[in-house]
């Protein structure tokens, strides 16, 4: 069911650019109404400003106006070579936790196309700090007035 999301990750290794770490990640991201979103690492020679695999698939998504996200596809390894499942870094989790249900996002964790485990976003960040904490700490006043909007 996944091989096809899982493929266009590890396309993607290709396209990493990687020159400082040589660990190549690449992303596939579902959104709910079936487009897929590619990602990969591209890092700098200030080291900071680098972007992981998972948000370069998530912003390109969302700055084509998408936001509605079913599941992510990861795939890394040095050189560009899978030896082992690649779990996202806690800045994408937290991003992932902006987009997408803690329940229902389905993370996919591949060696190859038929070789992966699945996690919810709930089994990688839970107790997130996510729009939905704001939610749970408004009054019952200001949920009434809907004085801050509620995902
Ligand atoms: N990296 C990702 O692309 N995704 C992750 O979730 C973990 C780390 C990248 C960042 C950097 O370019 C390289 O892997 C080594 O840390």
């Amino acid at each position: 069911m996944w091989e096809n999301l899982i493929q266009k990750a590890i396309g993607q290794l290709d396209h990493a650019y990687a020159p400082y770490s040589d660990f190549k990640v690449g992303a596939a991201l579902l959104s709910s109404d079936g487009q897929i979103f590619t990602g990969c690492n591209i890092e700098n020679f200030a080291y900071g400003p680098s972007n992981c695999a998972e948000r370069t698939a998530i912003f390109k998504a969302v700055s084509e106006g998408v936001r509605d996200f079913k599941a992510i596809a990861i795939v890394g390894g040095k050189h560009g070579v899978i030896r082992d499942y690649c779990a996202p870094c806690g800045v994408c989790r937290q991003v992932m936790a902006e987009f997408c249900s803690p329940e229902e996002f389905q993370i996919i964790l591949a060696k190859s196309p038929e070789d992966y485990q699945i996690y919810t976003l709930a089994e990688l960040l839970p107790k997130a700090f996510s729009p939905k904490t704001m939610a749970d700490f408004q009054t019952s006043e200001e949920k009434e007035s809907g004085e801050v909007e509620q995902k």
